[in-house]
């Protein structure tokens, strides 16, 4: 884990308070693992205050984050323009492990869950892996990156409204995908939860859990173990995860 200053070198805008920065800076080569986060400093009332956003995309020092526009900070971020910094803290977290047994992989991803599923497209593809993507939207209007994850793989799209592909949620979409041996799914806690009901246990999930310190030392992002140890009943998002392998934490 490193802190730097990166450098902001473009930022646009996707979707409706959805943006995409790209920034630089050397510590941004060490962030290999997807499903780790960065913790960004944000400025505003409580200039302490860091918000964890996935990393994205990593090449070379250039690291892509997308985020949405929720609250003051956030609202800071999207106003930063090409050469002002951001105080950044990463990588942080365990990613998504890339099991070597498992040849197909389904991503599943809902809204601002879908940025780290791309890195990890990108490096099961470069595995030879094959790979199915579900996305998830509330409409239309609101969808991203769907053609960028074409590149490593089958894409099936959900739209809450039917407004494109499959209309209802992300589950309603795994049948049509087909076999998979392994899935990987990020997005808000009720579509984990189904996903972990239709998909099973063989695959890993992402928790988009609130936090404070990001490094394991507030608790802000304690999350219940289905089944306790006899040393602990709970793992911290920020340090034991955001990735947890399916069945582990209680959703
Ligand atoms: Fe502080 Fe996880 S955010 S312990």
């Amino acid at each position: 884990m490193k802190k730097e200053n990166l450098t902001v070198i473009s930022q646009e805008n996707l979707a409706p308070r959805i943006y995409r920065m790209k920034l630089k800076g050397e510590s941004v080569r060490s962030m290999l693992t997807p499903g780790q986060f960065v913790h960004l400093k944000l400025g505003g009332r409580h200039p302490l205050l860091r918000r964890p956003i996935s990393i994205c995309d990593v090449e070379e020092d250039q690291l892509s984050i997308i985020y949405r526009v929720e609250g003051q900070g956030t609202s800071m971020l999207a106003e930063k323009k090409d050469g002002d910094t951001v105080d950044a803290l990463g990588p942080l977290g365990e990613g998504f492990p890339i099991t070597p047994s498992d040849d197909t992989a389904l991503l599943i991803g809902g809204g601002v869950g879908i940025p780290p599923l791309y890195y990890l497209a990108k490096q099961l593809y470069d595995k030879g892996k094959r790979v199915k993507i579900i996305l998830g939207f509330r409409r239309q209007e609101e969808m991203f990156l769907t053609e960028a994850f074409s590149r490593f793989g089958e894409v099936f799209v959900t739209t809450e409204n039917g407004s494109c592909g499959t209309r209802g949620f992300v589950t309603d979409a795994i049948a049509k995908a087909g076999e998979f041996d392994v899935f990987y799914t990020c997005g808000p806690k009720p579509m984990l939860r189904a996903v972990e009901k239709a998909a099973g246990t063989n695959g890993y999930i992402s928790l988009e859990e609130r936090m404070g310190c990001g490094v394991g030392a507030c608790l802000a992002c304690v999350c219940d173990l289905k089944e306790a140890e006899t040393d602990k009943s709970y793992v911290k998002a920020c340090k034991d995860g955001p990735v947890f392998q399916a069945g582990e934490v209680v959703l």
